[in-house]
């Protein structure tokens, strides 16, 4: 496949950006990349445990430096980054360094069906409410800096998984 420009998805927890964005790089024939994933290697613990020991803000400032360090990359890949990612303006602008940013949009209910068993959210396992309560008080905040940061909104509810995949990987023609 001809490909011109790396895919990047944004969007909430549970929104598939993993799951989607690796049958995206299959298709693509490119490496899957996910900035929770590297920076959980470079710092030798889990997500959560970066939290609790060592706060948000570092974790946020990891994120930084990771997104930052592919957009310096010249070569192809797909990346899925955390949700919060794009929360951080300067990360907004390195996130269009590494390629066309894809904000993958899905309801609060379908959010909550994905991340009712999660284990591995720190966001989630905070504050009060239900889930849903959560999920709406964090996507609120969240909802209009994924679409003002967006290339594409891709709507990613109901739709099957490879057609959604399939569609996604044809973004990558769609800027040089
Ligand atoms: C977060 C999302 C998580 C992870 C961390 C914080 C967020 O990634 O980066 O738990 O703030 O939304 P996923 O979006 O891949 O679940």
């Amino acid at each position: 496949m001809n490909m011109n420009c790396n895919i990047v998805l944004t969007g909430f927890m549970g929104a598939g950006k993993t799951s989607l964005g690796k049958a995206v790089s299959k298709i693509l024939q490119v490496p899957f990349l996910d900035t929770d994933d590297l920076i959980v290697q470079s710092e030798g613990m889990p997500v959560s445990e970066i939290f609790r020991t060592k706060g948000e803000d570092y974790f946020r400032s990891l994120e930084t430096e990771t997104v930052r360090a592919l957009g310096d990359r010249g070569d192809r890949y797909v990346l899925s980054v955390g949700g919060g990612l794009v929360m951080r303006p300067e990360n907004r602008v390195l996130l269009h360094r590494c390629g066309l940013v894809v904000y993958l949009k899905a309801g609060i209910d379908t959010l909550a069906g994905r991340l009712a068993h999660d284990t591995k959210r720190p966001l989630l396992h905070q504050g009060e409410g239900t889930l849903e309560e959560k999920i709406a008080r964090i996507l609120a905040l969240r909802e209009p800096v994924y679409e003002e940061a967006a290339d594409v909104v891709f709507l990613n509810d109901n739709k099957p998984f490879q057609q959604a995949a399939r569609e996604i990987a044809s973004l990558a023609d769609s800027k040089a």
